[in-house]
């Protein structure tokens, strides 16, 4: 197995009234077939902005400056005002933003969201065979094809979070980038949605996940890898175990220690100085294990 997405040289930047906001700095990203990558780091060093780069879904004041996405051997230019064909985004990329489970609209069934997700690449699609598509993925991940008839509210959280997971996928993109998604679960739903974004890398529905939490403990699980971002950079990655055993960056170190039960090595690390800008963190060099 190879490489399936080569993210190269990202430069997101804010623009905003007053100043711009250098929210990715030239990141570079591998990610491996059939891998789920664990995207960390706290609030704000820059992983969200990442990943819907990576999505093409970037809009302003977000301004993509530099960066190409190469995708199965196609290469996309991201920086200045290239074109992203549309026929990428959903289909080749596909996002599932953070908060997705409870920005679905109340007053419709979740059959209409489907409809309405499939209209928006194949318009001439019709309602019953969207529907017959959907009907398919869900039961084939073991999900009861009456989801479709429910309204969102009749869903528990777990539910909720996984019918829109499936719904993301339906055009078989080779990566998705789920931002957060275990965030507002209860431990026993994030397990199950865990356990579902593996079968459907095993079953191809998607080739590869970019896993964007701030949740170490849920990437110990579910990630392949992890790369850690402070600042608007990678400042580490590796294989999850020695990432999250042997980190090496004192950011890392920092952030692993804050989490997980504390090691003696990290004890005296202060974790409060964390969210401001420390330059000593800033300046240690990058590990790339
Ligand atoms: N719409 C926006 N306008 C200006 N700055 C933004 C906007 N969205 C995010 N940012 C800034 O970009 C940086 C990275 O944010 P984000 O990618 O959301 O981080 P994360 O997902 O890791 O919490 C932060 O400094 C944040 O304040
Ligand atoms: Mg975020």
């Amino acid at each position: 197995m190879g490489t399936l997405v080569n993210a190269e040289n990202i430069r997101g930047v804010y623009y905003t009234e007053g100043k711009d906001v250098v929210a990715v700095n030239d990141v570079s990203i591998k990610i491996e077939e059939g891998e789920v990558l664990g995207l960390a780091g706290e609030s704000g060093s820059g992983k969200t902005t990442l990943g819907s780069i990576i999505s093409l879904i970037a809009r302003p004041p977000l301004h993509v400056e530099e960066g190409t996405l190469e995708i199965d051997g196609q290469v996309q230019e991201l920086g200045g005002h290239a074109k992203i064909p549309r026929t990428w985004r959903g289909a080749v990329v596909s996002m599932l933003p953070q908060g997705a489970m409870n920005s679905i609209s109340p007053t419709k069934r979740i059959r209409q969201l489907v409809y309405d997700v499939m209209r928006s690449h194949e318009s001439k699609i019709s309602k019953e065979e969207a529907l017959d598509r959907a009907r398919e993925r869900l039961t084939t991940l073991g999900l009861p094809a009456r989801v479709l008839d429910a309204y969102p509210h009749q869903l528990s959280g777990g539910m909720k979070q996984r019918t829109v997971t499936i719904i993301s996928t339906l055009l078989n993109p080779r990566l998705l980038v789920a931002d957060e998604p275990t965030s507002a679960l209860d431990v026993t739903s994030q397990k199950i949605l865990i356990e579902m974004l593996l079968e459907m890398l095993e079953k191809r529905i998607m080739s590869g996940v970019i896993f964007v939490t701030h949740d170490l403990p849920v990437l110990r699980t579910a990630a392949n890898r992890i790369a850690v971002m402070y600042q608007g950079k990678i400042v580490e990655l590796g294989p999850t175990e020695i990432v999250v055993e042997r980190p090496e960056h004192p950011y890392t170190q920092a952030l692993m220690s804050s989490v997980l039960a504390p090691e003696p090595a990290y004890a005296n690390t202060r974790i409060e100085g964390m969210s401001s800008f420390d330059r000593s963190l800033f300046d240690a060099p990058a590990v790339f294990h």
